[in-house]
């Protein structure tokens, strides 16, 4: 039996959180999106510095099984769930639960009113299901000049 423990995001954990946002695009929202679409946003050779200056600049919170992290979600300074990524290998269990538990925990704590989102078709139903609601969906959206349609969510607090 193994546990899940969350815990802040480190300056080392950036290859990390970087495979497991790749491998969750590329295999779980890969169901939802044409291969261009993949390969846009899951992108090739991820800058890790770029990446760590990116995800120390929100509230990072990683979710690990085992030392091995599996999961990782954020909130921005201005109340936005940027990233929420779950390594396909652990989809299913109740990991983004979790994460998105801390990530609403933290709002709190902030006293922010309402998170915004802006969800892939891959996580618009867990998020539903975790609270958040449709506002719009967004045709228009566009990666590296591909269109990735998403949708804004949001969830009051
Ligand atoms: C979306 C994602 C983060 C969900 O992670 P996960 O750990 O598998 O989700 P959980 O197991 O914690 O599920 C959370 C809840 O949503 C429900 N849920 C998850 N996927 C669902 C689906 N497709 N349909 C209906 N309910 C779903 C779960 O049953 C669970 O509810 P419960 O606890 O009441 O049973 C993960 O699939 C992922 O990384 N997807 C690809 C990347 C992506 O699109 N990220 C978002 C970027 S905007």
């Amino acid at each position: 039996m193994t546990t899940l423990a969350l815990r802040p995001y480190r300056p080392h954990d950036a290859g990390s959180t970087a495979g497991v946002y790749q491998a969750a695009i590329r295999v779980t929202a890969a169901q939802h999106y044409d291969h261009d679409q993949v390969q846009a946003w899951a992108g090739t050779e991820i800058d890790l510095a770029r990446w760590n200056h990116n995800r120390s600049a929100a509230w990072t919170v990683v979710a690990e099984q085992d030392g091995i992290i599996v999961g990782f979600a954020d909130l921005t300074a201005d109340g936005e769930l940027d990233m929420l990524f779950v390594h396909p290998q652990a989809g299913g269990r109740g990991v983004a639960r979790q994460l998105v538990a801390a990530i609403l925990a933290e709002a709190r704590r902030r006293e922010f009113r309402s998170i915004t989102t802006h969800a892939s078709r891959a996580a618009r139903p867990a998020l539903e299901r975790l609270g958040f609601v449709v506002d719009a969906e967004n045709l228009e959206n566009t990666v590296h000049a591909v269109a990735v349609p998403n949708f804004d969510m949001h969830i009051d607090l």
